[in-house]
């Protein structure tokens, strides 16, 4: 009951704003799609190229459940974590967790001129704006029910981080945890 994971969709800001708050909180700050690349010694493009996207979830399931057994920190997961309900309930279990919520125009705007897309995010259902908006319609419910909490994340990292610790300072997590 000890983790804030960050969760929502690639161009939300997960990692950027996880990296502020953590240094707030003065906790360790973890993006599971990094460690997860560090522990199979390939980049998640050359897993979903070799083991399709079954083996990359399979791998994404082992290192959230490898963080959660871990120190107290903020984590910021994959954008599909929330698709498999074991990842949800270990998620919602094992932390506070807060959705970072942004319409699919901005989103698309910011993963289409990130660097790392190309290596961190294959195409799942044909690439583009029209990709974020299908798979949105599937997993804004589910980010919806994983979340104790949503922000709005169309604000710069810095205004998103100060909601996410407003929340987490009123929340029962913060007062059982250090
Ligand atoms: C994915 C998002 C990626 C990464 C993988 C799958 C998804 O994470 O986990 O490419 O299904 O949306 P980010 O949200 O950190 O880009």
């Amino acid at each position: 009951m000890t983790h804030l994971y960050l969760i929502g969709y690639r161009g939300s800001g997960k990692s950027s704003v996880g990296a502020i708050v953590a240094a707030r909180l003065g906790r360790p700050f973890f993006d599971a799609d990094t460690v997860l690349e560090t522990d199979a010694g390939e980049t998640i493009r050359d897993i979903f190229a070799s083991e399709g996207e079954v083996g990359f979830r399979d791998r994404e399931s082992a290192t959230l459940r490898k963080l959660g057994a871990g120190q107290p920190a903020v984590i910021a997961t994959g954008g599909g974590v929330i698709l498999r309900a074991e990842n949800r309930e270990l998620l919602r279990s094992s932390g506070f967790v807060v959705w970072l919520a942004a319409p699919a125009e901005l989103l698309w705007d910011r993963i289409s001129i990130d660097p790392t897309t190309a290596a961190r995010r294959p195409n799942l259902a044909g690439g583009g704006q029209d990709e974020v908006k299908a798979l949105l319609a599937v997993r804004e419910p589910l980010y919806a029910a994983t979340a104790h909490a949503t922000v709005d994340a169309s604000r710069s990292p810095e205004q998103v981080a100060g909601d996410i610790l407003a929340v987490w300072n009123c929340s029962p997590w913060c007062r059982t945890s250090s």
